[in-house]
């Protein structure tokens, strides 16, 4: 059950303030409950704290980092039942699905806290003519500095987590920005390093309207942006961040191939959960489907009675596949997408209604290329089938997209494997799966609209990491 009220976290303590935010329930959408708001002075107070706490944070030595993120795992594993209850309710989230969410979070951590002990610099042999006889080089990792996190409604535990867990193991102070529609697992997290031996200062969770967030990415004392979220909002964060490094993880049309040698009733299975878990509503998501035609009819036929076996409604209970989208008018938004798919030609195969916040699992076929429904990122319960003759078509029409995170290729010919990865042109090629796959040390993101920069967390660990080189002469 959740609090009735969260205070957010300035300078690592928990704050309570005059203006407060409502947190509803995404289901029901009664107000669940409030959370403090962050304005732009607080705001200004947590980034002079995060650079007043850099140089101890510095100082940590990678044990006590490694133990401060030890801690996050071993309170997470006491809390998983609570933090799965607040994804449900928050996020609308299936609870099977947040139970899941919840586990990916601990493997975060875990994969950070071992990350935090082996952050190793390299000796560079700078003997390369006459004049450095006698000279070495060694290089170190030294941390970036206070780095601004921004983290989408989707994951509000891991996709936090995947910047909070590799800051603590690189040695960076931050301010976090949650989303606002569903702060409660960002700040539970700050409750937990709140318990922590962090530098006091060294981290602020700051739930705020996006009016007055845009310190988070004008500051010059930040020394790194990584946001996770939408395309349009992240190019546009990306052009006001000054100097600092951006990573920007956002959105995608994924597309999944199925050829013609692939296992149908795996390949189905999976997809099924590529396309329609969390009701779709990930940057990884199956969106556009590209079936070989000697198999399309069948495919087309058993995939459609799977969709609408999926069970839908409240998300608190076991059984259910399908909850609500995080808002009405993201329904009503991609439902009006369906809708002109429809109208400029496609066929619904399954699903296309509405009731509130909640979209039937759709399936569409023959829609053009460049409706919305096809173009543009979904990011809700839909996927369109197409069928193709040859493998090179069905590779040219991943890549003809504006976007570029994962792709999905379900074929048993490694040949046919090899080239998928050699020609896709996206930061990820899953062989015998859906794009949507992910584990949490895997490096994830996406080429072309899709962003910059690679999570998972070795890869944000270099982000957040200067080399910093030192020339050792030897007199001759
Ligand atoms: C995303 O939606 O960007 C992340 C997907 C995942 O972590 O599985």
């Amino acid at each position: 059950m959740l609090k009735e009220s969260y205070p957010y976290y300035l300078a690592s303590e928990a704050c309570y303030a005059n203006t407060n935010l409502d947190v509803t329930n995404k289901y029901t959408g009664e107000v669940a409950t409030q959370v403090a708001i962050a304005d732009a002075d607080t705001i200004d107070k947590a980034i002079a704290a995060a650079e007043a706490a850099q140089p101890a944070m510095t100082a940590m030595a990678p044990y006590e980092r490694q133990a401060v993120l030890e801690h996050c795992v071993k309170r997470f594993q006491e809390r998983a039942d609570e933090l799965a209850q607040a994804l449900c309710i928050e996020a609308g989230k299936p609870i099977k699905d947040a139970k899941g969410e919840v586990s990916r979070l601990i493997d975060t951590f875990k994969i950070a806290a071992e990350e935090s002990v082996r952050i190793n610099g390299e000796v560079v042999n700078l003997e390369i003519s006459a004049k450095a006889k006698g000279y070495q080089g060694m290089t170190k990792k030294v941390p970036i500095g206070p780095c601004s996190f921004i983290s989408p409604f989707n994951f509000p535990l891991n996709l936090a987590a995947h910047k909070v867990a590799p800051a603590i193991a690189a040695g960076c102070t931050f301010v976090l920005k949650p989303a606002s529609r569903t702060p409660i697992g960002a700040l539970i997290i700050g409750e937990v390093l709140a318990e922590t031996a962090l530098p006091k200062g060294a981290f602020s969770i700051l739930p705020c309207s996006r009016d007055g967030a845009d310190l988070f990415t004008t500051d010059e004392r930040l020394k790194l942006l990584s946001f996770t979220g939408s395309p349009d909002v992240g190019w546009a964060l990306k052009a006001k961040a000054g100097k600092k490094p951006v990573v920007l993880e956002l959105g995608g049309n994924a597309a999944c191939i199925v050829d013609e040698d692939a296992d149908l009733d795996d390949a189905i299975e999976r997809i099924i959960i590529g396309a329609y878990y969390q009701s779709g509503q990930s940057c990884i998501s199956v969106q556009r489907l590209l079936v070989h035609s000697a198999i399309y009819d069948d495919f087309k036929a058993r995939f459609v009675e799977k969709v609408k076996s999926l069970v839908s409604g409240d998300p608190s209970s076991e059984d259910t596949f399908i909850g609500p989208m995080i808002s009405e008018g993201e329904a009503e938004r991609l439902h009006d997408w369906i809708i002109d798919a429809e109208k400029a030609g496609g066929k619904i195969l399954c699903g296309g209604t509405r009731d509130g916040a909640m979209l039937d699992a759709t399936v569409m076929e023959g829609v053009p290329k460049d409706c919305d429904a096809s173009a543009e990122e979904a990011f809700g319960p839909l996927s369109v089938l197409y069928s193709f003759d040859s493998y090179e078509e069905a590779l040219d029409e991943v890549n003809n997209s504006r976007y570029g995170l994962q792709a999905g290729v379900f074929t048993r010919d490694i040949y046919k494997a090899h080239k998928a990865w050699n020609e896709l042109d996206v930061g990820g090629v899953v062989i015998g799966d859906v794009p949507s796959w992910r584990v949490d040390n895997m490096p994830y993101g996406g080429v072309k609209d899709s962003g910059l920069g690679r999570e998972g967390i070795r890869y944000a660990i270099e982000d957040m990491s200067e080399t910093r080189l030192m020339v050792l002469r030897t007199p001759q």
